[in-house]
């Protein structure tokens, strides 16, 4: 049976790019909802006609009406309003967080065995949100900004080493924010810890250029990133489903892992069928370890703002 992905906010940048990834990879039929009910369905036509250029069969559809995302498997949840220059993603925690509101109940009805991939800012608040709000099960909530972040920092050691993008593993782990914790001495090139390829100095510039790199897309266009976003979107939902087993950073609510509890925070998780199939604790030094702490902490305060 063909499945079927909604993208809530599916008129947008991020939401097309999804949408678009899917449709080259013939993954599922696609429906996108927005509130703007006329350029979702003209987004969606417009995708639709590229369908027989890519040789893909996936139908797309879009407007305002909830009962077309009926019985979706994964429900990706874009929308929101995106950062502009000089802001940070967690100012936009109240707005987005009545944006939320409004999502919740319409995947609970439409789509309650649905998988969520919330993918609005600030992230991990959001994704707390939605899962408060839906009483979904912890395995079927999974935040995007891990893949995201990780791509970056793989971007950057590749431009770094001048090697492929292909041969570098980079793991990004905590709260999507200014405190996320890129984890060199698990970030990899063939197989080679970049702490044993480069010098110090260096692998911070790419730490710190990791945690910008929201900000710095958003001074060069004007507004968030949508393809590396899309795209780590696109990897999340490939994995769940064709139950690929895939080891991607997702924030998903822990519940004492990494001595974290009650809380969204990214961390290393096995994605399948079954959404979070497993979560995995990796060792930290005592260092990693309050970086994720603290990152944890800049989660919680924004997730105490909005009360869940
Ligand atoms: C970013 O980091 C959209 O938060 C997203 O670009």
């Amino acid at each position: 049976m063909k499945r079927k992905v909604t993208i809530v906010g599916g008129a947008g940048n991020v939401g097309a790019t999804v949408a678009r990834a899917i449709a080259e990879k013939e993954l599922a039929d696609v429906v996108l909802i927005d509130i703007a009910d006329q350029k979702a369905s003209g987004v969606a036509l417009d995708m639709y006609e590229t369908c027989p250029i890519l040789g893909s069969d996936t139908r797309i559809i879009g407007g305002n009406d909830w009962s077309a995302a009926t019985g979706s498997d994964i429900v990706v949840i874009t929308s929101g309003k995106p950062r502009k220059p000089g802001m940070s993603r967690d100012d936009l925690v109240r707005d987005n967080f009545e944006i939320m509101k409004s999502i919740a109940p319409k995947v609970v009805e439409h789509c309650p065995k649905s998988i969520m991939i919330p993918v609005a800012n600030p992230l991990d608040a959001m994704a707390q949100a939605l899962y408060r709000l839906t009483t979904f099960p912890r395995e079927r909530v999974i935040g995007m900004a891990g893949v995201l972040d990780s791509a970056r920092m793989s971007t950057f050691i590749a431009m770094e080493l001048n090697v492929s993008v292909e041969n570098i593993h980079s793991f990004v782990l905590g709260g999507h924010g200014d405190t996320m914790v890129p984890l060199a001495r698990y970030s990899t090139v063939a197989g080679v810890p970049i702490t044993e390829l480069l010098p110090k100095d260096r692998i911070e510039a790419i730490a710190t250029r990791t945690a910008n790199g929201g900000a710095e897309i958003t001074k060069l266009v004007g507004t968030s990133a949508w393809y590396a976003p899309g795209a780590a979107v696109a990897e999340m939902v490939e994995a769940i489903l064709l139950d690929k087993k895939k080891i991607l950073p997702c924030s998903v609510f822990l519940q004492g892992e990494y001595g974290i509890r009650d809380l969204f925070v990214g961390v290393p998780v096995k994605l399948g069928a079954r959404g979070v199939e497993e979560i995995f604790q990796i060792t930290l030094t005592p260092e990693e370890d309050a970086a994720l702490k603290k990152s944890a902490a800049a989660v919680k305060e924004l997730v105490d703002v909005i009360g869940m």
